[in-house]
């Protein structure tokens, strides 16, 4: 009489990332959580809303007293996801500092002047990345598997493993991973190595970010790598490339929702006789905000054919606005839009339509199908989904997408018109070109990108990602019993 435990089937998925996926707000001493709209949010929802499987993340917002934090932490049981609280100092220290101003700028090839190097910060880091570990420990069974994500969390995979050593761990950058010569820089990078290491499998968006990482792990780890294997006390970790998508398919049917229709006709109306530029982002230095208006100033520079006739729709979004860096750079961008606007302005027309908040995901798809041209013009980034959205929302088979070379997206939308955001006077020249382009020309290019997002989409990543390391486990395992 043989009591049979199918221990693929008991067993759970474990999402980790520094941010939940909802909104978590207090009003009138009442929490709420709303759903995100977010690309990760999206892709690992079928994940962690199936079986016993949960998403583990800060809430978003500072909760004190246990009376507040268990009805967080109740609201948030309903929708699968459970919280790890940080105080103010762990908010300043681990996310702000270490996370938002060393390793956001230095894994953006921002070194001299943003990096930021301070003790307390490296050991509130390490220190917050115990307390997710702490979480994952209760909460994880043998068998079970536990993704981790991006840069906030590089010890995680490491503490994890030091007290389960025998769980599945997987690990996926969002980000860039620097080349060597950058990440060297920061004082505590054979530690971060270590602590990426304690994953099975390691995820990058690129090929050129995974041969960063093996190339950071070989030469400051005494560690051996085989192609893409990195073997770690006996233990195989895969090393590979993992291009994020996006729900393609709803982005496509958004066009077709009747509240978008009447938000494109709308819009359709109001730029009536002008051609749009789009562009969408978070407010980052690393999203080369100012260089794409230094670049569009000099197209009506030196074509003041296009004054009163072409539009640049600018959407930034509030993001990490206690971050010195990013006050400044808000400040800059201010006075950059507002230098164009006074410039070339007339009684009727304004070139830069500039918005510093964030749009409802109705307003967006409107937006991406009605503008002409996209500019995702980053200096670094590490695939960039705005590209990717753009593409799906293009029913119609018509716009241009001018991409950076440096974002991540470049290597899959080859038939975009790629450029070097620090190339000022290309990008502009990128600009006429997405102008006189033919429809013909601009149909050809779009049909193949949305080929390839469509393909590649968020579903795909994730079966792929997973399936990826159900197939390491078995290679580990097969190692094992020889
Ligand atoms: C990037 C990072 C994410 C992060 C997001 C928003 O996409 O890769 O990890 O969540 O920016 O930034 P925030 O600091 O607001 O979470």
């Amino acid at each position: 009489f043989y009591l049979y435990i199918d221990e693929e089937a008991m067993s759970k998925t474990i999402i980790v990332s520094n941010r939940l996926p909802v909104k978590v707000t207090e009003e009138d001493g009442q929490y709420k959580v709303a759903t995100s709209e977010g690309g990760l949010a999206t892709g690992l929802g079928s994940v962690y809303q199936s079986g016993d499987n949960v998403w583990l993340g800060w809430p978003g917002v500072e909760v004190a007293g246990d009376d507040k934090q268990n009805e967080v932490t109740q609201k948030l049981a309903e929708v699968s996801l459970r919280p790890v609280f940080l105080t103010a100092d762990e908010i300043s220290g681990y996310y702000e500092g270490f996370s938002n101003e060393i390793l956001w700028p230095i894994f953006h090839y921002y070194a001299s002047t943003y990096a930021n190097y301070k003790l307390a910060d490296w050991e509130c880091y390490q220190h917050v990345n115990r307390k997710f570990a702490d979480a994952v420990i209760a909460i994880a069974e043998p068998g079970d598997t536990i993704w981790i994500h991006d840069y906030q969390l590089l010890l995680l995979p490491g503490l994890v493993r030091a007290t389960r050593p025998d769980i599945s761990i997987g690990f996926f950058l969002h980000i860039p991973f620097p080349s060597f010569e950058m990440f060297r820089l920061i004082p505590w990078r054979s530690e971060l190595i270590e602590g990426i290491l304690g994953a099975d499998l390691i995820g990058f968006h690129t090929f050129d970010d995974a041969s960063h990482f093996i190339s950071a792990a070989t030469r400051l780890l005494p560690v051996n790598s085989s192609s893409n294997i990195i073997t770690v006390d006996d233990r195989p970790v895969v090393v590979e490339s993992f291009p994020m998508g996006i729900d393609d398919e709803k982005y496509g049917a958004l066009t077709r929702d009747p509240e978008v229709v009447s938000e494109i006709n709308y819009l359709r109306e109001t730029f009536k006789d002008k051609r749009v530029f789009l562009s969408i982002d978070r407010l980052d230095y690393s999203k080369g905000i100012l260089q794409r208006l230094q670049a569009f100033e000099l197209l009506l520079d030196t074509h003041p054919e296009y004054i009163g006739r072409i539009v640049l729709h600018m959407i930034v979004v509030p993001s990490r606005d206690t971050v010195p860096q990013y006050m400044e750079l808000k400040q800059n961008v201010d006075r950059k839009v507002g230098d164009i606007n006074a410039r070339y302005r007339t009684l009727d027309w304004s070139p830069v339509h500039y918005f510093y908040r964030p749009f409802p995901i109705n307003t967006l798809s409107a937006l991406y199908h009605v503008a002409d041209i996209c500019l995702v013009t980053p200096m670094r980034d590490g695939m960039n989904l705005v590209s990717k959205e753009y593409i799906a929302s293009r029913t119609q088979e018509t716009g241009v997408l001018v991409l950076s070379e440096m974002a991540g997206a470049s290597k899959e939308l080859i038939d975009a018109v790629i450029v070097n955001p620090s190339n000022i006077a290309s990008m502009a020249e990128a600009m006429q070109t997405a102008l006189t382009m033919s429809l013909n020309e601009q149909k050809r290019r779009m049909r193949l990108m949305r080929q390839v997002v469509s393909k590649f989409n968020i579903k795909h990543w994730v079966k792929l990602f997973m399936e990826r390391m159900r197939e390491v486990k078995q290679m580990q395992q097969s190692m094992r019993s020889r």
